[in-house]
């Protein structure tokens, strides 16, 4: 795993090399106004029972404008490096949902659709308010898709709760929620993560059996990563009938 900017990561990547580009890249998220955006991740995104128990991490900052611009710039890099036809899964919250969209078509990928992650009832209920209990994976393909590929069926809705004992970043995603959605490409194939965090992509990429790719600006989440990727042992590699 790469240690440092994924723009510095990407560069060294060759045109046409990568199967799919599934990835959970910092929101930028977290409020309404610039102030709230800017406060710190662990202040934005509540942890459970309230207190701190991962590290702060980075890149989380921008205001609209500016994190727009810059997902342009990384996304266009990623598509470079993607094989045609190669599909893309990008994690979303609500706020950046229409952002989100606009930047992956931006950087020149066919938007597909949304799949949604769906917490369950362990999410914070809020009294008169919907529970914020969806995050969504904006999906798509650098260029036509065929319908032959090698790729099961996929869920549109993908319904698992985070617990403890499987989260290890603020924002950590679910191996068994990864492991869904990294079926998007086609068996064994090369699966590019920019923003590895605790390496959940990775995890479940590995226990799929696929091969990765992946940075991480943060020296801990590196270590974590790696870690966790070490801990779990590659499937055999199935090919669909
Ligand atoms: C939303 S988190 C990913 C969490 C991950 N899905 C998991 O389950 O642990 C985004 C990660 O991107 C990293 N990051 C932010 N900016 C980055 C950059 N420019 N290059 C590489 N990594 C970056 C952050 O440090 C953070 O760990």
């Amino acid at each position: 795993m790469f240690h440092g900017d994924c723009l510095r990561y990407l560069e060294q990547i060759p045109d046409n090399s990568v199967d799919a580009l599934i990835t959970d890249p910092p929101y930028s998220s977290g409020g309404l106004y610039m102030g709230t955006r800017q406060q710190p991740p662990s202040a934005k995104y509540l942890q459970s029972g309230g207190c701190n128990l991962y590290p702060e991490f980075t890149g989380d900052q921008r205001d609209q404008r500016s994190h727009l611009r810059w997902c342009v710039l990384w996304l266009t890099e990623a598509f470079r490096v993607l094989k045609s036809g190669a599909p893309v899964c990008l994690f979303s919250d609500w706020r950046q949902l229409p952002l989100t969209t606009d930047a992956l078509q931006a950087a020149g990928f066919t938007w597909r659709g949304i799949a949604v992650w769906d917490k369950t009832e362990g999410v914070r209920p809020q009294l008169g308010r919907f529970r914020a209990q969806a995050e969504y994976i904006v999906w798509g393909s650098k260029g036509a898709m065929p319908l032959n590929r090698r790729a099961p069926a996929l869920p549109g809705v993908v319904r698992e709760p985070v617990r403890r004992k499987d989260k290890f970043h603020i924002t950590g995603k679910p191996v068994a929620l990864m492991q869904a959605i990294v079926k998007i490409c086609e068996p064994g194939g090369l699966i590019l993560d920019p923003f590895a965090g605790s390496g959940s992509t990775l995890v479940a990429a590995k226990l799929e059996g696929y091969r990765w790719l992946a940075s991480e600006a943060l020296q801990h989440n590196v270590q974590v990563a790696s870690e966790r990727v070490n801990s779990v042992s590659a499937a055999a590699h199935v090919d669909l009938p």
